[in-house]
């Protein structure tokens, strides 16, 4: 297929990451995870002793840091200053502290800016909050992905019931409308899908039938390849 960009949003527990690595492998196109990269910066700010709520602090720690995004085996890895932190980034306290940290406006331009560098070179699915919206808003395809919070909690659940056995949907669904709020309330881009943005509400389809209809949008804009 041709190289195009496209863009996957929506909110926490959609199932956003493992829809753009399964549609990225089979169009043979780059995957970048674009919250791993504010979990990453989250990450650094509470290792320095800074506060998520203190927005210069944190706008310091993410311009003094060296963040970087390579494709592993086991899919995107993520270097602090050349430290791999990919295992350290998905933990309660990381989920608990981002969304404020994806606040800051500052932080928010460097990282857009990074992540747009990244899309010049076209065959990118990118996923995130604000990628239809702000990063690419010329992509291809653009894809607003959602389900019931309960659906996204239930398979969080299943996600994280190994290493977290202390874990309750009822927690997990407070947690992710707790996110949902903050991340459609915060004053810069706010998590809103594009008005160009094809709506797939994922609550009661599987995960191939959501790559099959992604990749069906993809042929429709891409005819031929
Ligand atoms: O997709 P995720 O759960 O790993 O995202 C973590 C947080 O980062 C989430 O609270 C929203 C924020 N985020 C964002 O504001 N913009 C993006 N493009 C990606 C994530």
């Amino acid at each position: 297929m041709k190289r195009i960009n496209i863009a996957i949003d929506g909110p926490a527990g959609a199932g956003k990451s493992t829809i753009a690595r399964q549609v990225a492998e089979q169009l043979g196109f780059i995957y970048v995870d674009t919250g791993a990269m504010y979990r990453a910066v989250t990450w650094r700010v509470l290792q320095q002793g800074i506060s998520p709520t203190d927005e210069a602090g944190v706008t310091e720690a993410a311009r003094s840091m060296d963040l970087e995004l390579r494709p592993g085996k086991d899919g995107q890895q993520v270097f602090v200053n050349g430290e791999d932190v990919t295992g350290h980034i998905r933990t309660p306290e990381i989920n608990a502290n981002v969304s404020d940290v994806a606040k800051v406006r500052e932080v928010r331009e460097l990282l857009v800016k990074m992540q747009q560098d990244m899309t010049r070179a076209k065959g990118v699915v990118m996923d995130g909050r604000d990628i239809g919206t702000h990063v690419i808003p010329d992509a291809e395809v653009k894809v607003f992905l959602t389900a019931s919070p309960r659906v996204r909690a239930e398979r969080r659940f299943l996600e994280l019931k190994a290493s977290q056995p202390d874990l309750t949907i009822d927690q997990l669904e407070q947690d992710i409308a707790r996110r949902d709020q903050i991340d459609a309330e915060r004053e810069f881009s706010p998590l809103v899908k594009a008005p160009d943005a094809v709506l797939v509400d994922s609550t009661s389809m599987t995960i191939p039938e959501v790559v099959d209809r992604i990749l069906e949008l993809c042929r429709v804009q891409a005819p031929g390849g």
